[in-house]
């Protein structure tokens, strides 16, 4: 039985997803009661591939921040602005990195912000609960392999 600091946690959560997914089944959540998109989706599994790293990260995960003029650092992860503003663009906490470097998961700070050593401010998303190591290696494969669109 979930105590109310749990239901209520789970409430919280369930009213983020939805706003994060425009929408959506309603059912934001796994077994476990963490929010879809650490790695499992209803409309199918996460790929190495853009599309699928913005449906099931970038949309779900990231645009309660991360989205119109008030962007942290300028960032906008909604899908009509995370290519451009990802892919070959310089962080703005180390601007020596870019965001994401093609063929370069290593030095691409996205990766280093999703597992914890940046060296500027926190881990994300912000406060958690962070991407699984599974979930984080497709988004590596995908800047390895050239960072597609
Ligand atoms: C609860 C709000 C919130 C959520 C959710 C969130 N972020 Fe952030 N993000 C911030 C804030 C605030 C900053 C700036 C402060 C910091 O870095 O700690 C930031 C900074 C960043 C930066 C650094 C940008 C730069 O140019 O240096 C990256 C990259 C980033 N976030 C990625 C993400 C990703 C990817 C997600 C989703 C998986 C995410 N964030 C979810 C609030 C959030």
């Amino acid at each position: 039985m979930m105590n109310s600091r749990r239901l209520w946690a789970a409430l919280g959560l369930v009213a983020l997803t939805v706003a994060g997914c425009g929408g959506g089944s309603g059912d934001g959540l796994d077994a476990n009661g963490r929010p879809l998109g650490e790695g499992v989706d209803p409309s199918g599994p996460m790929t190495a591939s853009f599309a699928s790293i913005q449906s099931h990260v970038f949309t779900p995960m990231c645009t309660a921040c991360h989205a119109g003029a008030a962007a942290p650092r300028g960032l906008r992860l909604d899908a009509t602005n995370s290519y451009a503003l990802l892919v070959g663009a310089a962080s703005s906490e180390v601007p020596s990195l870019m965001r994401v470097a093609p063929g370069d998961a290593a030095n691409s700070y996205l990766i280093h912000k999703l597992e914890g050593h940046q060296a500027v401010g926190a881990r994300m998303p912000l406060g958690g609960p962070y991407l699984d190591a599974q979930s984080i290696n497709l988004i590596r494969q995908w800047i390895n392999n050239g960072a597609q669109k």
